[in-house]
């Protein structure tokens, strides 16, 4: 049966035993891949526009968002929330393209050993970050994210921050020259914010201008800007039940006997 079917498939074989032909001809199925992938995202233009209410990071969110780069923090978060009804029951309003527009680099991820951050921002007090950076156990008690008590000593780099904007800004971020020169006085002002409140809170004095403080600002923004709608809730209710069940891991509800029976009955 085997060699029936290579040798129905003759014009193939051949096709094969000419190397330059078959490579030219791979060649071109790989470009024609490549321009469909390629195609959709400059013909639909709102891809590359930001959403309204959309706006670059402050420079304190951008020194926070660089910690979060440096530590890897993406290597178990995703910052995408994908739309699909369980998602949204547990993050919020699914990502939308033109809601990270000014992302360089995305930091969409792929990974979620832990949960989803996109919309993470405004979840919890300021003082519950310093915590749960500090020591992640001591807010969320079964939780295998490492600790980072480092960020609690260590200064935010704000000599660098004007550096950093103007290299964004070639890259397209709408930075303007007097944004770019206030940067390291507009940093220490929304970092003297949060600091203030964290310690108000009850949490540690004199933070200021310490890492976790960037970090918080970055991660207390994530999602915030865009205060988009689910998706239309045009599911049926037992759809609705499925995807909570996914998320609780609830099992499903055991089939009645009656309706077992009547299985076994139609496949005798
Ligand atoms: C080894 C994987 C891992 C790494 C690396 C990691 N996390 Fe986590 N993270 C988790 C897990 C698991 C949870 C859920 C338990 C918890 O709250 O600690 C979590 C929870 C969180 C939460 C709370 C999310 C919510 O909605 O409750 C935040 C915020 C967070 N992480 C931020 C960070 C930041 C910032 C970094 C980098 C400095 C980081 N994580 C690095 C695994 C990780």
């Amino acid at each position: 049966m085997f060699n029936r079917l290579i040798k129905s498939n003759g014009a193939h074989r051949r096709l094969e035993g000419w190397p330059l032909v078959f490579t030219i001809l791979t060649v071109g199925a790989i470009l024609v891949g490549t321009v469909v992938e390629f195609a959709p995202i400059f013909l639909v233009g709102n891809a590359t526009e930001p959403l309204e209410g959309v706006e670059p990071w402050t420079p304190l969110e951008l020194a926070g968002r660089d910690v979060y780069i440096r530590e890897g923090c993406n290597n178990c978060h995703s910052q995408m929330v994908r739309p699909f009804r369980q998602e949204e029951i547990r993050y919020g309003p699914y990502s939308r393209a033109g809601e990270t527009v000014y992302e360089t680099p995305h930091l969409w991820g792929s990974k979620r050993t832990g949960p989803d951050l996109a919309r993470v921002g405004g979840k919890y007090p300021h003082l519950w970050h310093v915590r749960h950076m500090e020591n992640p156990r001591s807010t969320s008690p079964a939780s295998i994210m490492p600790p980072y008590p480092h960020m609690l000593t260590k200064e935010t780099d704000y000599e660098s921050l004007p550096a950093k904007m103007r290299g964004l800004r070639r890259l397209g971020l709408p930075y303007s020259d007097e944004q770019i020169a206030g940067a390291i006085d507009d940093a220490r002002q929304q970092a003297e914010a949060i600091a203030t409140e964290v310690a108000e809170q009850g949490g540690p004095e004199r933070l200021r201008d310490k890492e976790i403080i960037a970090l918080t600002a970055f991660l207390q923004r994530l999602g915030t800007d865009y205060q988009g709608s689910p998706a239309e809730p045009d599911r049926e209710p037992h759809e609705e039940q499925e995807a909570i069940e996914v998320l609780t891991d609830a099992a499903p509800t055991a089939p009645a006997p009656a309706a077992l029976a009547d299985a076994t009955d139609r496949r005798n």
